[in-house]
């Protein structure tokens, strides 16, 4: 008989927490217990997993007493608060804020593309990379493998939900708003995006840049091992409820053709091409809500640069951006 995992969730009223939940039960992962945590204010509510109702707990060190795996998306603060002593109390932490993400000593790990490095863990941490950076990288490590990528320049649409729960449903509220011609209010997005294409992330005053595009930046090159990487980000929130898109244009070492580029692709673990522009089929974020491939379309040589590639990258960022490669996470170091 397979061995069962006591789990815990930390962040199981959220929206990640939520599709982790989803997703482990998709893919039957040996849950033997599971144990969902939140902060006090769900203290109480109701989860369901595998036909059975689950009490979300608030939060504590007895929660972490026995469990073998802890998925945490709760947010840095609370990361960095238990995930040590989920550690300490002998679970595998998987951990979705970016908390731990450049600490040297937690491996960053995206299993299409660097798995190796996540074995054994030296604090029992992993952390899972920004949703961002997770489907620009399983798009390119393919392509990186055959040819070494000198410099990447992409340019994000990014869903709503990315955002957490609160702008999700912040958004809805500005669509019904503006439906009744009333004055839509900034709400938890912090400004009205419904119409529009915002720029809300906190701002680096030194570099310029917003810290969601440092972020792929630094985790792009962890996650390679390559600390000179060039790449150049601009990150934008559009009003789309479900799945990041990034416009992608890459320079290698040498040329890179785009028929070599598609047939590497379509080989590529975790990747679905869907490339056929004159017929109108390209990859949109609606394809990629609630499925797990990270789809690449508009696979074309860069006119811009000789021997440069460019093309166009949609994933779920709930599913693969988040919880899904989370939980890939896990399955490869207690399941294989
Ligand atoms: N959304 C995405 O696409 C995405 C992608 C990659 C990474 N992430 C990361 O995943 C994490 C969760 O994101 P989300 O979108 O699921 O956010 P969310 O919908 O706002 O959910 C946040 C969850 O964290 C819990 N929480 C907040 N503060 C807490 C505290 N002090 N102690 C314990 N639990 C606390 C909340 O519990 P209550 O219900 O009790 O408030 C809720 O369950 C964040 O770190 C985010 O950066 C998100």
């Amino acid at each position: 008989m397979t061995h069962a995992f006591k789990v815990a969730v930390l962040g199981a009223s959220g929206l990640v927490g939520r599709t982790m939940l989803q997703i482990l039960e998709q893919r039957r992962f040996p849950v033997s217990e599971l144990v969902p945590l939140a902060s006090p204010r769900s203290a109480g509510r109701k989860v369901t997993f595998a036909g059975r109702e689950y009490t979300v707990k608030a939060v504590s060190k007895e929660a972490f007493e026995g469990v073998d795996l802890a998925l945490f998306s709760a947010g840095g603060g609370p990361s960095r608060q238990w995930a040590p002593v989920a550690a300490a109390a002998g679970a595998l932490v998987v951990d979705n804020s970016s908390a731990f993400r450049m600490d040297p000593d937690v491996p960053l790990c995206v299993p299409e593309v660097n798995l190796e490095q996540a074995r054994r863990p030296p604090k029992g941490i992993v952390a899972n990379p920004n949703c961002s950076t997770i489907q620009l990288l399983v798009a390119l490590a393919p392509l990186h493998r055959e040819i070494p990528i000198r410099r990447i320049v992409v340019s994000s649409y990014q869903a709503v939900s990315g955002a957490g729960s609160r702008a999700s449903e912040c958004l809805v509220a500005q669509r019904r708003a503006l439906a009744a011609d009333e004055v839509p209010e900034p709400g938890a997005i912090g400004a009205v995006l419904e119409g529009d294409l915002l720029m809300q992330w906190t701002p680096d005053p030194v570099t310029g840049y917003q810290e969601e595009e440092l972020k792929l930046i630094h985790e792009s090159r962890k996650i390679l091992g390559m600390p000179e990487l060039m790449v150049s980000p601009t990150c934008v929130r559009v009003p789309v409820d479900t799945g990041h898109a990034e416009a992608v244009c890459v320079e290698f070492e040498a040329p890179m053709t785009p028929e070599r580029a598609r047939a590497l692709l379509k080989a590529a673990p975790g990747v679905e091409v869907i490339d056929d522009l004159p017929a109108g089929v390209y990859p949109k974020p609606s394809m990629a809500a609630g499925r797990d491939p990270v789809l690449v379309g508009r696979i074309r040589e860069d006119l811009g640069l000789a021997g440069g590639i460019c093309l166009y990258v949609v994933a779920d960022n709930l599913r693969k951006g988040a919880a899904l490669n989370a939980i890939q996470i896990a399955e490869s170091l207690l399941l294989s």
